[in-house]
């Protein structure tokens, strides 16, 4: 899996060349039966031909064999600091193989996600300081609303504050608090139970899928009651949830389904983007999702009378005819000017980022797929992956090695992330913990490692992490 370009000793010159200037580097590492006995950049070539070594010469001619290298193993303390001294630095084991190798152009902190910020977001920022328009009101707000609406098609959308307040409202423009039941995963971001909560209502927390990490929706029948209101299927990490058979329960049973796409912009299903099945959709724009505007979010609804509410509600309940009169008690949920210009530069770029963290997912799939411990994600039948975190999980057998395999990478500079908890063991919602068991959720819980996302990763960034990820594993197991 690891793309090192190495040759062999008895290559000539020509093919060296040829390989260093596939990889980008201009540095080539030379084996003799595996062993790692010499190295030489482009450069040493160079060198060598103006002083009248050949093309067809040998590689073993020019290479250079008091090269330094270091232990598996080592600190990355001491690799950062030879890395000062060194450009490139071989790695090998004790028989003096190469295993990996790190350079000053790769070896640097990489992110899980990091917000790109280089289209018109400074420009419209800077449109709303000239102008004063800074708060909730100002064009940039029902502009994000559009961009978004024509870019998901779904036609009634509601900037709101973020992620959680549109949850918040969604369940609360649908009518549901007191009294109701509400169907949500066990496995996902605790913002999904908090909003329910928030409501009044009660959470009824299900197991996922065993291969999706997605709702089980074979087990949402069985935990319908006469208090049941509604389902919440969370579109996991840029996958979507099954969500054919969780619309046919939901209208058998007459329930609504909020769909909560935090994780999945730029996600399709059946060939439309997650959020136009469900009664409503809910999206989160914090830093590290796929377009950011900070804090933020955004509220869809399948009909118009709800969006209608949702607004009212949004605006601490007033009257959209009458100012200061107050219908209902409403909440601040409003997004900013300033946050919507950020929105709407972002959503402008929306394709190309979509289109990059599938790329990414393809290189990290490149270096990883032979690996047999790991499962990788991926599209699904209807399913269209956006590939919001490139999250990996670690076979049964080695998931006990799952935070020792995290503390290697942080320590390697390498910012992952573990998968969430199961909601039905923290704290806050032990009281709401089912009878059965949550055991694909619990697994997930254990197993599952986020790896860095970000848009503008390169691809040597993405092969020093799996280098660093199939390195932890193996130290691990070893
Ligand atoms: C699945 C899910 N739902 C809801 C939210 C809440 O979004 P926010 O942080 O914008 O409130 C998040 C945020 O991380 C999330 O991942």
């Amino acid at each position: 899996m690891n793309k090192i370009t190495s040759i062999d000793s008895n290559s000539i010159l020509k093919d060296a060349l040829s390989l260093m200037n596939k990889d980008g580097y201009g540095v080539c590492y030379v084996l003799q039966k595996n062993k790692l006995v010499g190295m030489m950049t482009d450069g040493d070539i160079r060198r060598s031909l103006l002083n009248g070594i050949s093309l067809t010469d040998k590689v073993k001619k020019v290479m250079n064999k008091n090269f330094f290298s270091l232990p598996l193993g080592t600190s990355t303390k001491k690799i950062q600091s030879s890395l000062e001294k060194y450009k490139f630095i071989p790695i090998i084991n004790e028989q003096g193989e190469l295993v990996s190798t790190v350079n000053n152009k790769s070896y640097h902190n990489i992110p899980l996600v990091q917000p790109l910020f280089n289209g018109n977001e400074k420009k419209y920022l800077t449109e709303c300081i000239e102008t004063g328009w800074i708060s909730s009101q100002g064009s940039f707000v029902s502009k994000f609303e559009k961009i978004f609406s024509e870019y998901s098609s779904s036609p009634n959308t509601l900037a709101v504050s973020n992620g959680t307040s549109a949850l918040h409202l969604a369940i609360c423009a649908l009518g549901i608090g007191k009294g109701d039941e509400v169907i949500i995963p066990d496995f996902t971001f605790a913002a999904v139970i908090n909003a329910v909560i928030y409501s009044g209502a009660k959470p009824i927390i299900i197991d996922v899928n065993r291969d999706d990490m997605t709702i089980d929706s074979s087990l949402i029948e069985k935990n319908i009651t006469k208090k049941t209101k509604a389902i919440i299927a969370v579109h996991l990490y840029g996958y979507s949830s099954d969500m054919q058979k969780i619309m046919k329960i939901a209208k058998k049973h007459k329930l609504y389904v909020i769909e909560d796409c935090a994780e999945a912009l730029g996600t399709f299903y059946k060939g439309k983007h997650v959020g136009t099945e469900g009664d409503a959709a809910t999206f989160s724009f914090f830093g590290n999702k796929t377009i950011s505007t900070g804090e933020g979010g955004m509220l869809q609804f399948k009909r118009k009378k709800h969006l209608n509410l949702a607004k009212k509600l949004r605006d601490h309940g007033m009257s959209q005819n009458k100012r200061y009169w107050h219908e209902e008690i409403g909440f601040n949920y409003r997004l900013t000017n300033l946050q919507s210009a950020v929105g709407v530069a972002q959503m402008e770029r929306i394709d190309f980022f979509v289109k990059r963290k599938r790329e990414i997912a393809k290189t990290y799939d490149s270096y990883l797929s032979a690996f047999d411990k790991l499962s990788l994600p991926k599209d699904g039948k209807y399913i269209k992956n956006s590939y919001w975190l490139y999250t990996v999980l670690l076979d049964e057998s080695i998931s006990i090695y799952r935070d020792k395999i995290i503390s290697f990478l942080t320590k390697s500079d390498i910012e992952v992330r573990p998968t969430f908890n199961p909601l039905h063991k923290m704290p806050p919602y032990i009281k709401y913990k089912p009878k059965n068991p949550l055991s694909n959720s619990v697994s997930f819980s254990k197993r599952g490692i986020s790896l860095p996302t970000s848009i503008n990763m390169t691809k040597e960034e993405i092969q020093f992490v799996c280098d660093r990820l199939v390195m932890a594993i193996h130290r691990c197991i070893n």
